[in-house]
């Protein structure tokens, strides 16, 4: 099932070169919105950002989509971008961008921010729900999928990191993190959209709570305004935009028959 993808070095310089400068022309565009004397100006340039955004998103999901495959030898070096981990003695390619996450902090605490962040915390579409519906899509997945699996499992663990940096924000806006949404609703597990049996119907759900999360995360930062919220929360929309490209390539590659 594994597409064997001929690779050339000079394409693969050349991907990582372009992953580069757009993730230079997304700081860039950063600063150029923060100064932008009118926020219908900041409001555009912040679009552009955006788009720029997608498109490191790309380059970034092109390198890791390949390096998915068996391993080889371990010896080619591009693969050193992304993090590995030992999960049951099975190493495993983390998908997150190569961008350190910002520092957790707040500029002052704020009850208003910490209800926005339960919502991506531990709401309806939140990390929590990413987290148990991509880990039983991993669990379900036939072994027809198993590379879609090891995806989803390595996705579920970047989603927890993500929860982990929510709960910290959350700490110190004031609250403690509890499992619950910003109107104080328990998470539930029946916000996991299940669909046993159905790997093609699966990836499309977990195709849909990536857009649903961008655009979630893309709104909060617009409505908060603290600094450094706005960074952690862009940081993650950066992860949250390479799983959408990662999913919709298995998709592509899985799924070709079913849609
Ligand atoms: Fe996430
Ligand atoms: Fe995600």
């Amino acid at each position: 099932m594994v597409e064997v993808i001929p690779v050339q070095e000079e394409f693969w310089r050349m991907v990582q070169d372009a992953a580069k400068d757009e993730a230079e022309a997304v700081e860039f565009y950063r600063q150029l919105a923060e100064r932008a004397p009118t926020s219908a100006l900041n409001h555009s340039i912040q679009h552009i950002m955006g788009d720029e955004m997608d498109h490191q998103a790309f380059f970034e999901s092109v390198l890791t989509c390949c390096d998915m495959g068996p391993e080889p030898d371990g010896s080619d070096d591009r693969k050193g971008r992304y993090e590995k981990r030992q999960v049951h003695g099975r190493r495993i390619r983390i998908p997150e961008v190569s961008e350190p996450y910002p520092p957790i902090r707040i500029e002052c605490p704020n009850p208003e921010y910490a209800r926005l962040l339960f919502d991506d915390y531990a709401g309806m579409v939140s990390e929590m729900t990413a987290i148990n519906q991509y880990l039983f899509h991993h669990y379900d997945m036939p072994e027809e999928f198993a590379e879609v699996a090891e995806l989803l499992e390595a996705v579920s663990i970047v989603e927890m990191r993500h929860l982990e940096m929510l709960a910290e924000l959350i700490k110190l806006l004031g609250q403690p993190p509890m499992y619950m949404d910003g109107q104080g609703r328990f998470w539930d597990a029946s916000f996991v959209a299940y669909i046993p049996g159905n790997p093609c119907e699966q990836l499309q759900a977990d195709i849909e709570a990536e857009q649903a999360a961008i655009q979630t995360y893309r709104q909060h930062i617009a409505m908060i305004d603290d600094r450094y919220i706005k960074a952690v929360l862009a940081r993650i929309v950066k992860d949250e935009q390479l799983h959408l490209r990662l999913f919709t390539r298995a998709y592509q590659r899985y799924c070709r028959c079913y849609g």
